[in-house]
């Protein structure tokens, strides 16, 4: 095990990309940390100068940690042991505080993909929620991209703003986060034309159509994550009608973990079996229409009883969190999950200032 030389703050000027500086190098006070013990379960502390870690298992001080290297052992004052390293984005996330239900990673990493974000894009998403996948679109955008973030509820927003500050430990210059409904707010913020990727992950993505087809660019990606497939159907059949845009397509991910022990090498016995769907369409250049593929032709239409049929289709159908069976995330709970998230971003600001 190695000790900490300094329990003391270390303030001081990060070089380098943004966030790089809570990555690597020697733990620092206002970092989060992730100490795992013996039987594989991480926790997730913020460092501070004097602090303690309280378990049933005894105390550790978090002045052991401070200065030392990631990847150590270090024991707590009755002697057990944890593995200390930083938290991946991927255990961040999982850990960090929460109003919303947050993008798993595994879908995060498919959205990035699947949209295309690269370096420098300039990319619009609704809601923020926690904030998830707000610092995996700006992990890509970069410095020199933009993205804004559209979220209807304040407490969510704040709950996402301490969360990607406490991530990248200060404020990402490429990004804005806009109170209110996308659909409207979004209109008052982008040119017609100027959005190169739009990623939206929300109950009723189809209400926000007409705004997308009036911001993206001609070529541009718009991927929507939804949970439910009367969703997916809906908003497919709604691109396209909308004939503004590509066939949309979809898929989900499945991440199926291996066990491996010895001669016992297999897949795990449980897994998340379902978080939601992706779909994706490009933007079309203005007055254009889309390619009638032939494989269309061959799909036999639905009849309008058929479609009647069919819940997404029905015109009182109300899309709220009841009738999806997903969360309502209730102002109590956001709002001490917005204080947690506000307390780690100005802890992990603290480690350094930029000038
Ligand atoms: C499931 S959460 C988003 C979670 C987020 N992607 C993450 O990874 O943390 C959905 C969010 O969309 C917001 N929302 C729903 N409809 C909206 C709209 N039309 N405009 C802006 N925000 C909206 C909700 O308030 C909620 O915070």
């Amino acid at each position: 095990m190695t000790s900490s030389t300094s329990g003391e703050s270390q303030a001081s000027t990060p070089t380098g990309p943004i966030g790089a500086h809570m990555r690597s190098g020697p733990l620092r006070a206002g970092q989060r940390v992730q100490l795992t013990d013996r039987k594989g379960r991480p926790s997730t502390i913020t460092l501070q100068p004097g602090g303690e870690w309280h378990t049933h298992q005894g105390v550790l001080r978090h002045d052991l940690l401070i200065g030392a290297s990631e990847g150590i052992l270090v024991a707590n004052d009755a002697g057990h042991e944890y593995q200390v390293l930083r938290p991946l984005l991927n255990d961040f996330v999982l850990s960090m505080p929460r109003g919303a239900t947050v993008v798993y990673p595994k879908d995060s990493a498919q959205i990035v993909q699947v949209a295309d974000i690269f370096p420098g894009a300039r990319v619009v998403e609704a809601g923020v929620g926690s904030g998830a996948l707000s610092i995996s679109l700006l992990r890509a955008v970069g410095e020199s991209g933009v993205l804004h973030s559209y979220e209807r509820r304040a407490d969510f927003k704040e709950i996402a703003v301490g969360n990607v500050e406490a991530f990248f430990g200060e404020p990402h210059p490429g990004w804005e986060v806009y109170l209110g409904d996308m659909q409207e707010e979004v209109l008052t913020v982008e040119a017609p034309g100027s959005v190169d990727r739009v990623v939206l992950d929300m109950l009723a993505p189809w209400e926000c159509l007409d705004a997308v087809k009036t911001v993206l660019a001609p070529g541009g990606v718009w991927v929507s994550y939804v949970a439910s497939v009367t969703q997916l159907s809906r908003l497919a059949e709604e691109i396209r009608a909308s004939q503004g845009f590509t066939e949309p397509e979809a898929h989900e991910t499945m991440l199926r973990t291996w066990h491996l022990d010895g001669l016992a090498v297999r897949p795990d016995h449980r897994m998340v079996a379902h978080t939601g769907f992706l779909l994706s369409a490009r933007r079309l250049a203005d007055d254009q229409t889309p390619l009638q593929l032939k494989k269309r032709e061959k799909v036999s239409v639905a009849s309008e009883e058929d479609r009647a049929a069919w819940p997404a289709n029905d015109p009182e159908a109300v899309w709220d969190e009841a009738s999806l069976k997903t969360r309502t995330v209730s102002g109590k709970k956001a709002r001490k999950a917005a204080a947690y998230s506000q307390k780690i971003a100005a802890q992990a600001k603290e480690v350094f200032t930029r000038e």
